[in-house]
């Protein structure tokens, strides 16, 4: 069984209580804290940025994997690396340089990957996977929590599964939008082995209730 990550979006927790938030996800189980940064350009909404990840970093040990929203992503990406970021990814389409882009990333000491919209095209791997930490596929359009899983995404996973095997590297294969208890196991089951949830997990009172669950979800992928 491959080894499965949950990575709880902060989007979706308190704001205020950030600091205490990531805590008490990491407390409940979660491997990773997925970081989403949005620009209101590339996507229709605006987050947080390196200040508000410089800020959580004391506060846990596990790794903070920052999504990145943003046109252009250069200029920002050693500032998140100074922020304490571990993991970055970005749009192919949101960069005139893409290798570049991923040698920037791990120039600054971060693990790299891009991310693909539902309708962007796979073809975007073909000469860089040699560059590659992680893949992350939307199983929604980016800019907001809360969305239904879009059911096309299950191919496009077992697609990316299968091109991750034949290159014979570990990179790590994510997952991002409307996933819950109900749906994980079939995401496993399609090839993914780190999986982002952000209302899935907030949205509700009980944290290791809910990572406890997906975890036996995923026990049976
Ligand atoms: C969407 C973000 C996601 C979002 C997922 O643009 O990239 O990380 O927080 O939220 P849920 O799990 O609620 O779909
Ligand atoms: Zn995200």
């Amino acid at each position: 069984m491959p080894t499965f990550r949950i990575a709880p979006s902060i989007l979706s927790a308190d704001f205020a209580r950030l600091g205490e938030e990531v805590r008490n996800v990491v407390a409940a189980g979660a491997d990773i804290i997925h970081f989403d940064v949005m620009d209101n350009h590339y996507v229709p909404n605006l987050t947080i940025g390196p200040l508000v990840c410089q800020a959580i970093r004391p506060h846990v040990q596990a790794p903070i994997d920052v999504h990145l929203m943003v046109k252009p992503v250069d200029r920002i990406i050693p500032d998140f690396a100074q922020a304490g970021a571990n993991i970055i990814t970005f749009h192919p389409e949101a960069s005139e340089h893409i290798d570049r882009t991923l040698q920037l990333i791990r120039d600054n000491g971060c693990k790299a990957g891009l991310v693909f919209n539902p309708a962007t095209p796979l073809h975007y791997l073909d000469h860089v996977m040699d560059k590659l930490d992680i893949i992350l596929l939307m199983s929604v359009n980016p800019g907001f929590g809360g969305q239904s899983f879009i059911r096309e995404a299950l191919k496009k996973i077992a697609a990316v599964r299968q091109r991750i095997d034949a290159s014979g590297r570990d990179i790590m294969l994510e997952v991002d939008g409307g996933i819950k208890v109900e749906n994980i196991a079939e995401v496993a089951k399609a090839g993914a082995d780190t999986f982002v949830a952000g209302s899935a997990i907030f949205g509700k009172p009980d944290y290791k209730a809910i990572i406890d669950a997906m975890r036996n979800e995923l026990a049976k992928a």
